[in-house]
C-alpha cells in the first residue's frame, strides 16, 4: 500500500482515467474557472506555446494522480493548483523574469484569498509552489507536490504535447479561437 493505492490494483489505477480527471475538475473548481481572478489569466500567454488557464487546469489533473499516489484530498489538489498562477497578470508591474518569479505567488495567494475558500493546504500549494526558485520549502506534502506537478507540465507544454480536452474544460473548445495575450514568460 503506497498512500492511498493498493499496488496490487497496477499503476492503471494511479494514472486514471484524464477524462474523468477533467470532469473532477469541472466539478471541483467550476467557481475557479468562472471567476473573475482565473478569467483574467485564462488567455494569458505562458510557457510558449501554452496559456496560464491551460496551465493552470494541466497541474490541476497531474496533481489528481499524485492525489490517488499519496491519499491526499482531491478538492484542495484541484483547487490549489487553479488558484496557483491567477497572480500572473500585468506582468509589466513585474521586475524582469525572476521578480516575476518571486512575486506571483504572493500575488497568486492574495487573488485566491478573495475567494474566501482557500484552506491552509492550498496557500502552502499556491505561495511556495516555485519552490526551491523561492526560499520557502513547502510546509505540506501537497506544496510539495505541486513544486513537481508544475514543472512536469511546464516542460510537456514547452514540448507542445497538447491537450484539446483541456480547452473544453476551460471553454474553449477551438483553440484557434483561444485569444492569447501574446506576452512570453
Ligand atoms: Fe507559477
Ligand atoms: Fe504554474
Amino acid at each position: 500500500m503506497l498512500g492511498g493505492i493498493d499496488m496490487d490494483s497496477g499503476i492503471t489505477d494511479v494514472v486514471g482515467s484524464k477524462d474523468l480527471d477533467y470532469q473532477k475538475i469541472e466539478e471541483l473548481g467550476r467557481d475557479i474557472l468562472d471567476s473573475d481572478e482565473f478569467q483574467r489569466i485564462v488567455g494569458q500567454r505562458h510557457h510558449i506555446f501554452s496559456t496560464v488557464g491551460y496551465h493552470s487546469v494541466h497541474v490541476a489533473q497531474k496533481m489528481l494522480i499524485f492525489a490517488r499516489i499519496f491519499g491526499f484530498d482531491e478538492e484542495d489538489a484541484v483547487r490549489g493548483s487553479l488558484w496557483h498562477d491567477v497572480g500572473i497578470f500585468d506582468r509589466d508591474s513585474f521586475e524582469g523574469s525572476m521578480d516575476t518569479a518571486h512575486s506571483h505567488p504572493i500575488r497568486s495567494l492574495m487573488e485566491a484569498e478573495k475567494s474566501g475558500t482557500v484552506d491552509s493546504t492550498q496557500a502552502d500549494m499556491i505561495a511556495n509552489h516555485m519552490w526551491p526558485v523561492t526560499r520557502e520549502r513547502p510546509k505540506t506534502m501537497e506544496g510539495l507536490m505541486i513544486t513537481i506537478a508544475d514543472k512536469w507540465c511546464a516542460v510537456t507544454e514547452f514540448l507542445h504535447m497538447h491537450d484539446d480536452r483541456i480547452d473544453d474544460v476551460l471553454g474553449t473548445a477551438d483553440r484557434d479561437d483561444r485569444e492569447m495575450i501574446d506576452e512570453v514568460d
